[in-house]
């Protein structure tokens, strides 16, 4: 019961963000139903919005840093993280459909954000050049397997080029184990974002990496 009010609560609260900055980002999409069905693809759904405030502080960005969302969906997170002092905001999307949700979302909240220069591309990350100053690379369990190890691999390959702090927020860690497997990350921070979870599973968690 308990529980059912939480989450009820949670979801007014969502619905009531997104009336008042007149933007559509919270729903959850099966991949097919936009024909990018693929392996190691799931699905869309926004991460809540308050994970960037609940796992980076304001004091720590400033107009060096460069955010990218791999898998930028309707672009929740690129809205959120432009209202951090970063340089850059950046968001990769697969999907035709929620990229232009994205750039819709973004026109209407433009003049509320901090960041200005926010650029939303529409391809695969596999085409996407990281660029070697990306300092925070944010994921929500968008993709798993080759593709996640791909892009992973190259995040490290831009460090080797330009030797630089990096954090990888990972909202839903399913591969976690790529990130660590590099031997160059550390978990910096973990907490629950969503109140039911199941124990054991990394459905519920976001995982603050740090690369070198
Ligand atoms: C779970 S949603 C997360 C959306 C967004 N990051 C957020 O938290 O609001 C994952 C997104 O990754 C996208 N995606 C999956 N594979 C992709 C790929 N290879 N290249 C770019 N985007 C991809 C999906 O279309 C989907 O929108």
């Amino acid at each position: 019961m308990k529980t059912t009010y939480a989450r009820l609560r949670r979801t007014l609260g969502q619905l009531a963000y997104e009336k008042r900055y007149g933007v559509r980002t919270a729903e959850l999409i099966e991949l097919d139903k936009l024909g990018i069905a693929g392996e190691g693809r799931g699905y869309y759904v926004a991460a809540s919005w308050r994970t960037l405030r609940r796992t980076l502080s304001r004091k720590e960005i400033t107009p060096r840093d460069v955010f990218v969302d791999f898998g930028s969906g309707m672009g929740r997170m690129v809205l959120e993280a432009a209202r951090f002092p970063f340089g850059r905001v950046v968001g990769v999307e697969l999907s035709e459909d929620l990229h232009k949700i994205a750039e819709a979302n973004v026109r209407r909240t433009r003049q509320r954000l901090l960041c200005r220069d926010i650029e939303l591309l529409h391809g695969d990350v596999l085409t996407y050049q990281i660029p070697d100053d990306v300092s925070v690379a944010f994921f929500n369990n968008p993709f798993q397997g080759l593709v996640f190890a791909t892009v992973i691999e190259r995040l490290v390959a831009s460090l080797d080029r330009n030797p630089r702090r990096l954090k990888i927020i990972y909202y839903n860690p399913v591969e976690e184990r790529t990130v660590l497997d590099t031997g160059r990350a550390t978990l910096a921070r973990e907490l629950v974002h969503a109140r039911r979870r199941t124990a054991g599973t990394p459905f519920g968690l976001t995982k603050v990496f740090e690369l070198r």
